[in-house]
C-alpha cells in the first residue's frame, strides 16, 4: 500500500509531543547519568527510555521497517533497503546533563537510503523542525521555513565541533579563520537547526548516522548541501567526517581541503 506521508508526519508529530511531555516531566527528577566510551561521552536514563517508547510506536506505525536506535533498542542495520527509521532520543545529552537546555530529539525517515521526512525537535523551546521531499518543504511548528541565504564562507559563522579544530583535524583551524567566526552548540540538532535559519553557513564534526539523519533531509530540502569532508555522500550505516554548508560554502571550504591549507 502507498505511503500516506502526510498522515505518517502528522502521527510522528503526535508522538514527539508525547515525547516531549515525558521527557520534560523525567528532567525534574534526579537523573541517572553513565558514562559511554568516557567522561565525555554520557547516557541517561531519559536518553534509553525515550529511546524505546519511540522505537516502540515507531513499529505500531510502520511494521515493516527496520529501525537504527542510537542506543541499540531498535534492529541489527546492515542494509538501507526499503524503510529505515534512524532515531537519536537525546542529542546533545552532555548539554542534557549540564545545562537542561539545547538538546533535540530527531527522527529521519528513509527509503532505500534516499531522504524522505526529517523532524527535529528543540525540547526547551517547544519547536519542531519538519519537512522533507515528501511535504515539499520545512516547517517550524506552523510556519514554512525559506531557504536559507547561500552564503560564501567568508561572509557567515561556521559550527565547529569542539576536538576538530583543538586538533585541527581536516584544516578546521584554516576554515574558521576564512569565516566569520566560529560558533559551538554541543548538540548537532541545534547546530542543524541554526544552519536551516541562516544563524549559521554550515556546520563540521564527526558524527554518527543518528546525529545527521534528520537534519540531512531537512536541510536538503532547504538546498543545503550535505556530504563528507571531502565532497562525498554520507554513509547511512557509519560515522563520517561530515560536511553541512550553504552552496558556496561548501564549495569554499572543498577548496581549502583540496589546497592541503593550514595556518
Ligand atoms: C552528540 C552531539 C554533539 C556532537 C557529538 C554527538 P549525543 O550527540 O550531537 O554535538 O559533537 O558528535 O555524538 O551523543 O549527545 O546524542
Ligand atoms: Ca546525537
Ligand atoms: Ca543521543
Amino acid at each position: 500500500m502507498a505511503t500516506d506521508w502526510q498522515q505518517l508526519s502528522r502521527d510522528v508529530e503526535a508522538l514527539l509531543k508525547e515525547a516531549r511531555r515525558q521527557v520534560i516531566a523525567k528532567m525534574h527528577q534526579t537523573l541517572t547519568v553513565d558514562e559511554k566510551t568516557g567522561r565525555k561521552d554520557l547516557v541517561t536514563n531519559v536518553d534509553k527510555g525515550n529511546e524505546q517508547f519511540l522505537i516502540h510506536a515507531i513499529r505500531q506505525l510502520d511494521p515493516q521497517a527496520q529501525v537504527l536506535g542510537e542506543e541499540g533498542f531498535g534492529d541489527q542495520v546492515t542494509s538501507v533497503k526499503g524503510r529505515l527509521w534512524i532515531v537519536d532520543p537525546i542529542d546533545g545529552t552532555m548539554n542534557f546533563v549540564k545545562q537542561r537546555d539545547n538538546f533535540a530529539m530527531m527522527i529521519g525517515i528513509y527509503q532505500d537510503g534516499v531522504g524522505q521526512l526529517g523532524f527535529i525537535y528543540d525540547v526547551m523551546n517547544d519547536v519542531l523542525y519538519r519537512g522533507g521531499p515528501q511535504l515539499g518543504g520545512v516547517w517550524a511548528n506552523q510556519q514554512p521555513l525559506s531557504a536559507p541565504a547561500d552564503l560564501a564562507l567568508a561572509d557567515g559563522l561556521i559550527g565547529m565541533s569542539s576536538p576538530l579544530v583543538i586538533k585541527d583535524i581536516a584544516h578546521t583551524q584554516a576554515i574558521v579563520h576564512a569565516s566569520a567566526g566560529m560558533r559551538v552548540y554541543g548538540s548537532a540538532g541545534i547546530e542543524m537547526i541554526n544552519i536551516m535559519l541562516g544563524k549559521t553557513l554550515g556546520y563540521i564534526s564527526y558524527l554518527k548516522p543518528w546525529d545527521f539523519a534528520a537534519g540531512q533531509v531537512l536541510l536538503n530540502t532547504l538546498g543545503v548541501r550535505t556530504s563528507t569532508i571531502d565532497g562525498q555522500p554520507l554513509d547511512m550505516l557509519s560515522s563520517n567526517l561530515v560536511l553541512v554548508a550553504t552552496k558556496q560554502a561548501q564549495r569554499d571550504i572543498l577548496q581549502i581541503e583540496e589546497d592541503d591549507v593550514s595556518l
